[in-house]
Protein backbone atom coordinates (compact mmCIF):
# COMPACT_ATOMS: atom_id res chain seq x y z
CA UNK A 1 0.00 0.00 0.00
CA UNK A 2 1.20 3.55 -0.74
CA UNK A 3 2.59 5.82 2.42
CA UNK A 4 -0.64 8.58 1.66
CA UNK A 5 -3.12 5.77 1.54
CA UNK A 6 -1.88 4.52 4.51
CA UNK A 7 -1.20 7.64 6.28
CA UNK A 8 -4.05 9.57 4.97
CA UNK A 9 -5.21 11.05 7.68
CA UNK A 10 -1.66 11.87 9.25
CA UNK A 11 -1.29 14.22 5.79
CA UNK A 12 -4.70 15.95 6.84
CA UNK A 13 -3.48 16.51 9.90
CA UNK A 14 -0.53 17.86 8.96
CA UNK A 15 -2.16 20.14 6.38
CA UNK A 16 -3.90 21.11 9.03
CA UNK A 17 -1.09 21.92 11.38
CA UNK A 18 0.25 24.25 8.73
CA UNK A 19 -2.62 25.89 8.06
CA UNK A 20 -2.81 27.01 11.53
CA UNK A 21 0.66 28.07 11.59
CA UNK A 22 0.16 30.15 8.48
CA UNK A 23 -3.00 31.67 10.46
CA UNK A 24 -0.72 31.98 13.91
CA UNK A 25 2.19 33.88 11.87
CA UNK A 26 -0.69 36.76 10.64
CA UNK A 27 -1.64 37.05 14.31
CA UNK A 28 2.24 37.47 15.16
CA UNK A 29 2.21 40.02 12.60
CA UNK A 30 -0.36 41.82 14.13
CA UNK A 31 1.24 41.73 17.74
CA UNK A 32 4.23 43.46 16.05
CA UNK A 33 1.92 45.82 14.17
CA UNK A 34 0.27 46.92 16.96
CA UNK A 35 3.23 47.35 19.32
CA UNK A 36 1.32 45.01 21.36
CA UNK A 37 4.27 42.49 21.86
CA UNK A 38 4.92 43.60 25.75
CA UNK A 39 1.04 44.03 26.41
CA UNK A 40 1.07 41.23 28.43
CA UNK A 41 4.46 41.63 30.50
CA UNK A 42 4.35 38.15 32.00
CA UNK A 43 4.62 34.44 30.70
CA UNK A 44 3.87 32.06 30.40
CA UNK A 45 1.79 33.31 33.03
CA UNK A 46 -0.89 36.13 31.19
CA UNK A 47 -1.36 39.34 34.27
CA UNK A 48 -0.55 36.41 36.88
CA UNK A 49 -3.01 33.81 35.57
CA UNK A 50 -2.65 30.63 34.41
CA UNK A 51 -2.32 31.43 30.56
CA UNK A 52 -5.78 29.41 29.52
CA UNK A 53 -7.81 30.72 32.69
CA UNK A 54 -7.29 34.14 31.75
CA UNK A 55 -10.98 36.08 31.46
CA UNK A 56 -11.69 36.89 28.38
CA UNK A 57 -13.56 39.99 29.23
CA UNK A 58 -9.87 41.65 30.08
CA UNK A 59 -9.00 40.71 26.62
CA UNK A 60 -8.70 44.27 25.41
CA UNK A 61 -6.81 46.40 23.19
CA UNK A 62 -2.75 45.11 22.44
CA UNK A 63 -4.31 42.37 25.06
CA UNK A 64 -6.16 41.01 22.95
CA UNK A 65 -3.83 40.03 20.09
CA UNK A 66 -0.70 39.28 22.46
CA UNK A 67 -2.75 36.55 24.43
CA UNK A 68 -4.71 35.28 21.52
CA UNK A 69 -1.56 35.04 19.47
CA UNK A 70 0.03 32.75 22.61
CA UNK A 71 -3.26 30.89 23.17
CA UNK A 72 -3.08 29.94 18.99
CA UNK A 73 1.16 28.98 20.04
CA UNK A 74 -0.17 26.61 22.35
CA UNK A 75 -2.73 24.76 20.42
CA UNK A 76 0.04 24.64 17.35
CA UNK A 77 2.78 23.57 19.78
CA UNK A 78 0.13 20.59 20.57
CA UNK A 79 -0.51 20.22 16.96
CA UNK A 80 3.05 19.54 16.32
CA UNK A 81 3.74 17.29 19.54
CA UNK A 82 0.83 15.23 18.13
CA UNK A 83 2.08 15.19 14.46
CA UNK A 84 5.60 14.18 15.67
CA UNK A 85 4.16 11.04 18.00
CA UNK A 86 2.20 10.34 14.83
CA UNK A 87 4.91 10.21 12.81
CA UNK A 88 7.58 7.85 15.30
CA UNK A 89 4.88 5.48 15.49
CA UNK A 90 3.42 5.05 11.86
CA UNK A 91 5.98 6.40 9.51
CA UNK A 92 8.15 3.94 7.66
CA UNK A 93 10.77 6.66 6.74
CA UNK A 94 13.55 7.16 8.92
CA UNK A 95 14.17 10.87 7.94
CA UNK A 96 10.76 11.96 7.97
CA UNK A 97 10.50 10.27 11.96
CA UNK A 98 13.25 12.61 12.77
CA UNK A 99 11.90 15.33 10.74
CA UNK A 100 8.98 15.30 13.11
CA UNK A 101 11.09 15.47 15.70
CA UNK A 102 13.07 18.02 14.40
CA UNK A 103 9.60 20.15 13.68
CA UNK A 104 8.34 19.44 17.75
CA UNK A 105 12.09 20.95 18.83
CA UNK A 106 11.95 23.79 16.42
CA UNK A 107 8.34 24.67 18.24
CA UNK A 108 9.35 24.79 21.39
CA UNK A 109 12.38 26.68 20.54
CA UNK A 110 9.76 29.15 18.89
CA UNK A 111 7.65 29.20 22.08
CA UNK A 112 10.76 29.83 24.65
CA UNK A 113 11.64 32.87 22.41
CA UNK A 114 8.64 34.05 22.28
CA UNK A 115 8.59 34.34 25.92
CA UNK A 116 12.11 35.32 26.13
CA UNK A 117 11.06 38.42 23.92
CA UNK A 118 8.68 39.12 26.49
CA UNK A 119 10.77 38.64 29.54
CA UNK A 120 13.81 40.14 28.58
CA UNK A 121 12.36 42.65 26.59
CA UNK A 122 14.84 42.73 23.43
CA UNK A 123 13.56 43.97 20.68
CA UNK A 124 16.25 41.91 18.45
CA UNK A 125 14.77 38.60 19.39
CA UNK A 126 11.60 39.38 17.39
CA UNK A 127 13.69 39.34 14.71
CA UNK A 128 14.55 35.45 15.40
CA UNK A 129 10.99 34.74 16.57
CA UNK A 130 10.17 35.89 13.21
CA UNK A 131 12.81 33.60 11.12
CA UNK A 132 11.86 30.86 12.73
CA UNK A 133 8.42 30.81 12.25
CA UNK A 134 9.20 30.94 8.71
CA UNK A 135 11.03 27.87 8.82
CA UNK A 136 9.17 26.12 11.01
CA UNK A 137 6.05 26.53 8.37
CA UNK A 138 8.11 25.41 5.78
CA UNK A 139 8.79 22.54 7.58
CA UNK A 140 5.25 21.59 8.69
CA UNK A 141 4.76 22.18 4.87
CA UNK A 142 7.36 19.79 3.33
CA UNK A 143 5.84 17.12 6.15
CA UNK A 144 2.34 17.47 4.35
CA UNK A 145 4.11 17.31 1.13
CA UNK A 146 6.12 14.43 1.93
CA UNK A 147 3.02 12.62 3.14
CA UNK A 148 0.81 13.35 0.32
CA UNK A 149 0.11 11.73 -2.95
CA UNK A 150 2.05 14.23 -4.88
CA UNK A 151 4.82 12.90 -3.54
CA UNK A 152 4.15 9.53 -4.71
CA UNK A 153 7.34 8.67 -7.74
CA UNK A 154 4.46 8.23 -10.57
CA UNK A 155 3.45 11.66 -10.22
CA UNK A 156 6.48 12.47 -10.99
CA UNK A 157 6.18 10.54 -14.86
CA UNK A 158 7.01 12.76 -18.12
CA UNK A 159 8.56 15.31 -16.30
CA UNK A 160 12.34 16.50 -15.14
CA UNK A 161 13.55 19.57 -14.22
CA UNK A 162 17.05 20.51 -15.67
CA UNK A 163 19.62 21.12 -13.05
CA UNK A 164 20.18 24.44 -14.26
CA UNK A 165 15.95 25.17 -13.66
CA UNK A 166 16.55 23.95 -10.08
CA UNK A 167 19.53 25.77 -9.33
CA UNK A 168 17.15 29.23 -10.19
CA UNK A 169 14.49 28.26 -7.89
CA UNK A 170 16.95 27.32 -4.61
CA UNK A 171 18.11 30.98 -5.34
CA UNK A 172 14.97 32.33 -5.68
CA UNK A 173 14.36 30.27 -2.43
CA UNK A 174 17.25 31.65 -0.61
CA UNK A 175 16.46 35.79 -1.56
CA UNK A 176 13.11 35.86 -0.69
CA UNK A 177 14.52 34.09 2.55
CA UNK A 178 16.89 36.82 2.63
CA UNK A 179 13.99 39.15 2.26
CA UNK A 180 12.11 37.78 5.26
CA UNK A 181 14.94 38.22 7.49
CA UNK A 182 15.68 41.91 6.44
CA UNK A 183 12.06 42.65 6.43
CA UNK A 184 12.01 41.19 10.04
CA UNK A 185 15.09 43.41 10.72
CA UNK A 186 13.33 46.22 9.13
CA UNK A 187 10.19 45.45 11.55
CA UNK A 188 12.10 44.75 14.50
CA UNK A 189 14.26 47.81 14.79
CA UNK A 190 11.52 50.71 13.77
CA UNK A 191 13.18 50.93 10.35
CA UNK A 192 9.90 50.53 8.58
CA UNK A 193 8.91 54.11 7.79
CA UNK A 194 12.89 55.09 7.61
CA UNK A 195 11.97 55.77 4.10
CA UNK A 196 8.72 57.56 3.83
CA UNK A 197 8.48 57.71 -0.16
CA UNK A 198 8.35 55.14 -2.67
CA UNK A 199 9.33 54.38 -5.17
CA UNK A 200 11.85 56.96 -4.68
CA UNK A 201 13.05 57.12 -1.64
CA UNK A 202 13.26 60.94 -0.06
CA UNK A 203 12.63 61.99 -3.67
CA UNK A 204 16.21 60.20 -4.85
CA UNK A 205 17.21 56.77 -6.20
CA UNK A 206 19.32 56.48 -3.22
CA UNK A 207 18.68 59.05 -0.23
CA UNK A 208 21.83 60.63 1.34
CA UNK A 209 22.61 59.63 4.97
CA UNK A 210 25.04 62.27 6.03
CA UNK A 211 24.35 63.84 9.62
CA UNK A 212 23.20 67.57 8.21
CA UNK A 213 20.24 65.45 5.67
CA UNK A 214 19.56 63.25 9.16
CA UNK A 215 19.46 65.85 11.05
CA UNK A 216 16.70 67.35 9.03
CA UNK A 217 14.52 64.62 8.35
CA UNK A 218 14.33 63.97 12.07
CA UNK A 219 13.65 67.19 12.86
CA UNK A 220 10.73 66.78 10.49
CA UNK A 221 9.11 63.71 11.51
CA UNK A 222 6.44 63.25 13.44
CA UNK A 223 5.32 60.29 14.11
CA UNK A 224 4.22 58.55 16.98
CA UNK A 225 4.71 55.25 16.05
CA UNK A 226 8.59 55.77 15.39
CA UNK A 227 9.50 57.90 18.44
CA UNK A 228 13.28 57.02 18.09
CA UNK A 229 15.34 58.89 15.60
CA UNK A 230 16.18 57.73 11.61
CA UNK A 231 19.75 56.83 11.83
CA UNK A 232 21.70 55.56 8.68
CA UNK A 233 21.64 52.04 9.15
CA UNK A 234 17.80 52.26 9.33
CA UNK A 235 17.92 53.81 5.63
CA UNK A 236 20.55 51.44 4.72
CA UNK A 237 18.33 48.37 5.88
CA UNK A 238 15.33 49.64 4.38
CA UNK A 239 17.12 50.55 1.24
CA UNK A 240 18.57 47.38 1.15
CA UNK A 241 15.19 45.44 1.71
CA UNK A 242 13.75 47.08 -1.58
CA UNK A 243 17.28 46.22 -3.58
CA UNK A 244 16.83 43.03 -2.89
CA UNK A 245 13.06 42.70 -3.77
CA UNK A 246 14.50 43.57 -7.23
CA UNK A 247 16.67 40.85 -7.03
CA UNK A 248 14.36 38.54 -5.87
CA UNK A 249 11.88 39.60 -8.12
CA UNK A 250 14.27 39.70 -11.39
CA UNK A 251 15.25 35.57 -10.61
CA UNK A 252 11.36 34.53 -9.88
CA UNK A 253 11.01 36.74 -13.54
CA UNK A 254 14.11 34.72 -15.09
CA UNK A 255 12.49 31.30 -13.82
CA UNK A 256 9.08 32.02 -15.17
CA UNK A 257 10.71 33.15 -18.47
CA UNK A 258 13.01 29.69 -18.22
CA UNK A 259 10.16 27.22 -17.53
CA UNK A 260 7.98 28.96 -20.30
CA UNK A 261 10.91 28.50 -23.16
CA UNK A 262 12.20 24.80 -21.36
CA UNK A 263 11.54 21.44 -23.50
CA UNK A 264 9.79 20.89 -20.23
CA UNK A 265 7.25 23.16 -20.62
CA UNK A 266 4.79 20.75 -20.17
CA UNK A 267 5.82 20.01 -16.71
CA UNK A 268 3.79 21.45 -13.82
CA UNK A 269 6.80 23.17 -12.53
CA UNK A 270 6.11 25.60 -15.04
CA UNK A 271 2.63 26.33 -13.49
CA UNK A 272 4.41 26.81 -10.49
CA UNK A 273 7.06 29.28 -11.59
CA UNK A 274 4.35 31.56 -13.02
CA UNK A 275 2.24 31.45 -9.50
CA UNK A 276 5.20 32.28 -7.47
CA UNK A 277 6.06 35.59 -9.93
CA UNK A 278 2.60 36.57 -9.62
CA UNK A 279 2.67 35.98 -5.91
CA UNK A 280 5.77 38.11 -5.84
CA UNK A 281 4.49 40.83 -7.39
CA UNK A 282 1.10 40.84 -5.46
CA UNK A 283 4.12 40.78 -2.35
CA UNK A 284 5.92 44.13 -3.88
CA UNK A 285 2.62 45.61 -4.14
CA UNK A 286 2.10 44.91 -0.48
CA UNK A 287 5.38 46.13 0.59
CA UNK A 288 4.90 49.42 -1.40
CA UNK A 289 1.03 49.37 0.03
CA UNK A 290 2.91 49.31 3.57
CA UNK A 291 4.83 52.46 2.91
CA UNK A 292 2.15 54.40 1.26
CA UNK A 293 -0.71 53.26 4.16
CA UNK A 294 1.79 54.40 6.74
CA UNK A 295 2.43 50.83 7.70
CA UNK A 296 -0.86 50.10 8.30
CA UNK A 297 -1.12 47.52 10.51
CA UNK A 298 -3.29 44.89 8.01
CA UNK A 299 -1.46 45.85 4.93
CA UNK A 300 1.97 45.03 6.95
CA UNK A 301 0.33 41.77 8.32
CA UNK A 302 -0.79 40.27 4.25
CA UNK A 303 2.66 41.40 3.34
CA UNK A 304 4.29 39.26 6.20
CA UNK A 305 1.83 36.51 5.50
CA UNK A 306 2.41 36.98 1.61
CA UNK A 307 6.09 36.66 2.15
CA UNK A 308 5.66 33.54 4.20
CA UNK A 309 3.69 31.88 1.71
CA UNK A 310 6.28 32.81 -1.11
CA UNK A 311 8.97 31.43 0.87
CA UNK A 312 6.78 27.63 1.11
CA UNK A 313 5.56 27.77 -3.07
CA UNK A 314 9.72 28.96 -3.62
CA UNK A 315 11.47 25.67 -1.82
CA UNK A 316 8.50 23.47 -2.27
CA UNK A 317 8.86 23.70 -6.05
CA UNK A 318 12.42 23.32 -5.06
CA UNK A 319 11.71 20.44 -3.78
CA UNK A 320 9.38 18.50 -6.12
CA UNK A 321 11.54 20.00 -8.74
CA UNK A 322 14.55 18.38 -7.44
CA UNK A 323 12.88 15.11 -6.66
CA UNK A 324 11.78 14.80 -10.19
CA UNK A 325 15.59 14.96 -11.29
CA UNK A 326 16.83 12.37 -8.76
CA UNK A 327 13.42 10.37 -9.88
CA UNK A 328 14.39 10.79 -14.08
CA UNK A 329 17.91 9.92 -13.03
CA UNK A 330 16.92 6.64 -11.29
CA UNK A 331 14.95 5.84 -14.10
CA UNK A 332 16.95 6.39 -16.44
CA UNK A 333 19.59 4.63 -14.82
CA UNK A 334 17.49 1.67 -13.99
CA UNK A 335 15.86 0.77 -17.73
CA UNK A 336 14.65 -0.47 -19.60
CA UNK A 337 13.37 -2.48 -16.24
CA UNK A 338 11.85 0.43 -14.60
CA UNK A 339 9.08 2.09 -16.03
CA UNK A 340 8.07 3.44 -12.44
CA UNK A 341 10.54 3.67 -8.74
CA UNK A 342 9.74 1.80 -6.38
CA UNK A 343 9.52 -1.31 -6.78
CA UNK A 344 11.55 -4.64 -6.50
CA UNK A 345 13.92 -4.64 -9.63
CA UNK A 346 16.81 -7.52 -9.88
CA UNK A 347 16.47 -8.43 -5.76
CA UNK A 348 17.24 -4.96 -5.02
CA UNK A 349 14.17 -2.53 -3.56
CA UNK A 350 14.46 1.03 -4.88
CA UNK A 351 12.18 2.17 -2.62
CA UNK A 352 11.27 5.36 -3.78
CA UNK A 353 9.36 6.18 -1.27
CA UNK A 354 12.69 6.30 1.42
CA UNK A 355 13.47 9.14 -0.97
C1 LIG B 1 4.52 28.13 17.33
C2 LIG B 1 4.84 29.15 18.04
C3 LIG B 1 4.93 30.57 17.56
C4 LIG B 1 4.98 31.09 16.28
C5 LIG B 1 4.98 30.35 14.96
C6 LIG B 1 5.05 32.53 16.42
C7 LIG B 1 5.13 33.44 15.37
C8 LIG B 1 5.25 34.79 15.51
C9 LIG B 1 5.39 35.72 14.43
C10 LIG B 1 5.45 35.36 12.96
C11 LIG B 1 5.47 36.96 14.94
C12 LIG B 1 5.60 38.26 14.15
C13 LIG B 1 7.02 38.61 13.93
C14 LIG B 1 7.13 39.76 12.96
O1 LIG B 1 6.13 40.24 12.47
O2 LIG B 1 8.25 40.18 12.67
C15 LIG B 1 5.39 36.84 16.37
C16 LIG B 1 5.45 37.90 17.24
C17 LIG B 1 5.48 37.75 18.62
N1 LIG B 1 5.34 36.56 19.31
FE1 LIG B 1 5.17 34.70 18.55
N2 LIG B 1 5.04 32.85 17.75
C18 LIG B 1 4.95 31.68 18.47
C19 LIG B 1 4.91 31.54 19.83
C20 LIG B 1 4.97 32.59 20.74
C21 LIG B 1 4.90 32.43 22.17
C22 LIG B 1 4.71 31.13 22.94
C23 LIG B 1 5.03 33.66 22.69
C24 LIG B 1 5.04 33.92 24.18
C25 LIG B 1 5.04 35.03 24.73
C26 LIG B 1 5.18 34.61 21.59
C27 LIG B 1 5.34 35.97 21.69
C28 LIG B 1 5.43 36.86 20.66
C29 LIG B 1 5.64 38.29 20.83
C30 LIG B 1 5.81 39.02 22.14
C31 LIG B 1 5.68 38.84 19.55
C32 LIG B 1 5.88 40.32 19.18
C33 LIG B 1 7.35 40.55 18.97
C34 LIG B 1 7.71 41.99 18.78
O3 LIG B 1 6.83 42.84 18.57
O4 LIG B 1 8.92 42.28 18.80
N3 LIG B 1 5.12 33.91 20.42
N4 LIG B 1 5.25 35.51 16.69
C1 LIG C 1 8.97 41.12 -3.37
C2 LIG C 1 9.74 40.81 -2.43
C3 LIG C 1 9.49 41.12 -0.99
C4 LIG C 1 9.45 40.21 0.00
C5 LIG C 1 9.62 38.69 -0.14
C6 LIG C 1 9.22 40.92 1.24
C7 LIG C 1 9.08 40.33 2.47
C8 LIG C 1 8.87 41.00 3.66
C9 LIG C 1 8.56 40.37 4.91
C10 LIG C 1 8.33 38.89 5.09
C11 LIG C 1 8.47 41.34 5.85
C12 LIG C 1 8.17 41.14 7.33
C13 LIG C 1 9.13 40.23 7.99
C14 LIG C 1 8.68 39.82 9.36
O1 LIG C 1 8.69 40.66 10.27
O2 LIG C 1 8.30 38.65 9.53
C15 LIG C 1 8.70 42.60 5.19
C16 LIG C 1 8.67 43.83 5.80
C17 LIG C 1 8.62 45.02 5.11
N1 LIG C 1 8.68 45.17 3.73
FE1 LIG C 1 8.91 43.74 2.36
N2 LIG C 1 9.13 42.27 0.97
C18 LIG C 1 9.27 42.45 -0.39
C19 LIG C 1 9.20 43.63 -1.07
C20 LIG C 1 9.02 44.87 -0.49
C21 LIG C 1 8.94 46.12 -1.22
C22 LIG C 1 9.04 46.30 -2.72
C23 LIG C 1 8.75 47.09 -0.30
C24 LIG C 1 8.60 48.55 -0.61
C25 LIG C 1 9.17 49.46 0.02
C26 LIG C 1 8.73 46.47 1.02
C27 LIG C 1 8.56 47.12 2.23
C28 LIG C 1 8.55 46.53 3.45
C29 LIG C 1 8.43 47.26 4.70
C30 LIG C 1 8.28 48.77 4.86
C31 LIG C 1 8.46 46.31 5.73
C32 LIG C 1 8.39 46.59 7.25
C33 LIG C 1 7.00 46.78 7.67
C34 LIG C 1 6.90 47.15 9.14
O3 LIG C 1 7.85 47.72 9.68
O4 LIG C 1 5.86 46.85 9.73
N3 LIG C 1 8.88 45.11 0.85
N4 LIG C 1 8.93 42.36 3.85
Amino acid sequence: MGEFRKNRWLNRFAIFSAVATWFLIGLGGLVTSHEAGMAVPDWPTTYGYNMFLFPPSQWIGGILYEHSHRLLASFVGLLTTILAIWLWLTEDRRWLRWLGVAAFLAVVLQGILGGLRVKLMIDQLGIFHAALAHVFLVLLCFIALVTSRAWEPVRFTGWSVPGATVSLIWIATGLIFTQLVLGASMRHQHAGLAVPDFPLAYGQLWPSTDEVFLEKINRERIDPLEPNPIRASHIHLHMTHRLGALTALSVVVALAWRTRRSVMGTAPVRRYAMGLLVLMVIQAGFGAWTVWSNKAADVATVHVLLGATGLVAASLTGVLSARSGVLARIGSSRAPFVRNVGVKINGENLAANTL
